[in-house]
């Protein structure tokens, strides 16, 4: 537990993080990769081009420092980037790493204000913090490694099929080289693949949410065509090929008891974690559960033919499905019931006061369906959502 006097400096100099924020951010990522290059192999770089992974940071150690006293408050977002840091195979010794470029990062732009003071006070306090990740995370590597089918690290994968599910997004179904079991995992989350190919300039991290129930024998995942890794998967990499896979993580997961109504809801690509939810709902005989989903048009509707299976096996199951501009030879009321973006006043009747709402898809979708959502009555506990790259609040 920190002291009083070690709180009390901290929270005196956040005005003065939060002032300076950007620029602190800018400053740690630089002077991080050049001391330590070798986290350039580590850090996803298009998410430092963004801003978004730098952004992420900043807000998770603003927030901290303003929670000093009460960590509890932050234990659902430890839990997350706990979970996304073992997707990156992050070590104990890293944090001294970070620990250091930040404190350095203090004082070099931090101006008069920052005296040794108050880079003890942070060294304390940054100090807490970074032992409650390498905890959690020595827990969640313990648990991928021990249960049955498990593993530490990386481990090679054979890529068994590759699907062509529309016209950008194609699956792969992985099996491990050592023809050993798979562990099981909860639907929504993701695994995690660690590339290196001579087209690419770093090794490279990428998450994939798993996208079928956990089966104990492979591992599918299924990628949209975007930018370099997901290009080499669809052009490169081909059935027979392996690929280093790290164990499934994340907090994302369906947590609704079967009894309760869940409505799953996407766009585009975000159906995956979404798709091995459904099936674990269709496996469990649960109540109702509604697919909402949201796409270009027939072209780029991934899984149609399996979902089109399972609403005429399952009454359970219902679909509403948008197309955001359909083709002539798209089938109003079969393959798509509305036109345009995703209206959720279009089926209010449909969607349970009670049920849990689970979303995946791109970032402005999510925030203009949380939107909705509310409007409709439906509270924030009630609504779970995945953003495929680095966090951000809704
Ligand atoms: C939890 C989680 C689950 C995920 N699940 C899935 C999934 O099921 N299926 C799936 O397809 N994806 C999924 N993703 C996304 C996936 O991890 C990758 O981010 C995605 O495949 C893009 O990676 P890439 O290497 O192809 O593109 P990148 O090369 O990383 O580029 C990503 C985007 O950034 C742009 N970009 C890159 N560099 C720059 C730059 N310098 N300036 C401006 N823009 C730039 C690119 O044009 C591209 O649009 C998931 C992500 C997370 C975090
Ligand atoms: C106390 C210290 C740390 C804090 C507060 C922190 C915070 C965060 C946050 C908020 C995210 C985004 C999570 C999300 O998207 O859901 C993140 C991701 C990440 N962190 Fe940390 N982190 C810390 C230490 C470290 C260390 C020591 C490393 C390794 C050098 C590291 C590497 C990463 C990587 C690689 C990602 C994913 C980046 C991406 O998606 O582009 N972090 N961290």
């Amino acid at each position: 537990m920190l002291d009083r006097r070690t709180i009390e400096i901290v929270k005196s100099t956040l005005p003065l993080l939060a002032e300076a924020g950007p620029a602190l951010t800018a400053h740690f990522y630089q002077r991080m990769f050049r001391h330590n290059p070798e986290l350039k192999e580590v850090f996803n770089l298009s998410h430092q081009h963004s801003g978004r992974q730098p952004a992420a940071l900043f807000e998770a150690i603003a927030a901290y420092g303003t929670h000093l006293e009460d960590l509890s408050v932050l234990q659902s977002a430890v839990e997350r980037i706990a979970h996304k840091h073992t997707g990156f195979l992050i070590e104990p010794a890293q944090y001294a790493i970070v620990g250091e470029h930040l404190l350095a990062t203090l004082r070099e732009l931090g101006g008069d204000a920052v005296t040794d003071e108050v880079i003890d006070a942070w060294a304390k306090a940054y100090g807490v913090l970074a032992q409650v990740f390498i905890d959690r995370e020595a827990a969640l590597y313990q648990q991928a490694a021990e249960q049955q089918g498990g593993w530490q690290g990386t481990r090679p994968f054979r890529i068994q099929r590759k699907v062509a599910e529309s016209a950008l997004i194609t699956s792969f179904e992985l099996v491990p080289v050592d023809g050993g079991a798979v562990a099981l995992y909860q639907p929504g989350q993701y695994l995690s693949l660690k590339v290196t190919h001579p087209e690419l300039t770093h090794t490279e991290i990428r998450q994939y949410s798993l996208s079928e129930q956990a089966n104990g024998e492979r591992l599918r995942i299924t990628v949209k065509r975007d930018g370099q890794v997901s290009a080499l998967l669809h052009d490169r990499f081909e059935e027979g090929d392996v690929l280093e896979v790290i164990p499934p993580a994340g907090d994302f997961v369906l947590s609704a008891p079967s009894e309760s109504p869940v409505v799953l809801i996407s766009a585009g690509v975000g159906l995956t974690p979404m798709w091995a939810m459904l099936e674990a709902r269709l496996a469990e005989a649960s109540a109702t559960t509604l697919w909402l989903h949201a796409c270009d048009n027939g072209e780029h509707h991934a899984l149609k033919g399996a979902l089109q299976g399972h609403l005429a096996e399952s009454s359970g199951l219902s679909a509403q499905i948008w197309y955001r501009s359909p083709l002539a030879s798209d089938r109003p009321a079969e393959d798509y019931h509305n036109t345009g973006l995703m209206t959720l006043s279009d089926v209010a009747e449909q969607l349970p006061a009670e049920g849990e709402y689970y979303l995946c898809g791109p970032q402005p979708f999510m925030a203009s369906i949380v939107e909705q959502l509310r409007a409709l009555g439906i509270g924030d506990t009630q609504i779970h959502y995945e953003l495929f790259g680095p966090h951000q609040a809704l």
